[in-house]
């Protein structure tokens, strides 16, 4: 009897593994869609005319990715070993065989914001900031993203 409590019980725990894989994958997925929504739907947006400049949105967009960008190294700490179910980004496993060199990915991306920061006055300067903050985003991406779908 006692044996069979103990099966059920390691089963239970097998299943609470699973999904805590799933929620370090979500919550990985959800920082970057954050940042994608100031850089691509405030930013990019703007810089194509597909929305009005608007200083406040920028202000916003660029302080979001301030404080976002920085916890990407923290946030990618333990390996989900699984990607977001339907997910049509995931990881690539060489984020924790070279996590030294994927952290390395991050300061330039701040730097960049940094570099934007009070910069941004209309939309000719927006897309300076633009194109520099996504061309550090992209370095990473490159060797660390992986297209599932
Ligand atoms: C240090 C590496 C790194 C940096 C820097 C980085 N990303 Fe990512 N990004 C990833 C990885 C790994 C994935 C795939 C896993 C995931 O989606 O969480 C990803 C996924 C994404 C996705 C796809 C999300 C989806 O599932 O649809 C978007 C959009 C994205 N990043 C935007 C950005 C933006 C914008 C920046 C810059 C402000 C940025 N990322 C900076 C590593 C990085």
């Amino acid at each position: 009897m006692k044996r069979i409590v103990v099966a059920a019980g390691a089963l239970l725990f097998g299943a609470g593994v699973v999904v805590a894989q799933q929620d370090v994958a979500v919550k990985q997925d959800n920082l970057m869609r954050a940042q994608a929504k100031s850089l691509y739907t405030v930013m990019l947006k703007t810089v194509k005319g597909e929305i009005p400049y608007d200083q406040a949105a920028i202000n916003a967009a660029i302080a979001q990715l301030e404080e976002s960008v920085p916890t990407i190294a923290s946030v990618f700490a333990t390996n989900p070993k699984e990607d977001v179910v339907n997910a049509t980004y995931g990881s690539s496993q060489k984020i924790w065989q070279n996590k030294a060199d994927f952290d390395s990915k991050i300061p330039p991306v701040v730097k960049a914001i940094a570099d934007a920061k009070g910069k941004i006055k209309d939309v000719a300067s927006l897309k300076v900031a633009y194109d520099s903050i996504n061309s550090k985003c992209t370095d990473c991406h490159e060797t660390y993203r992986l297209k599932l779908k």
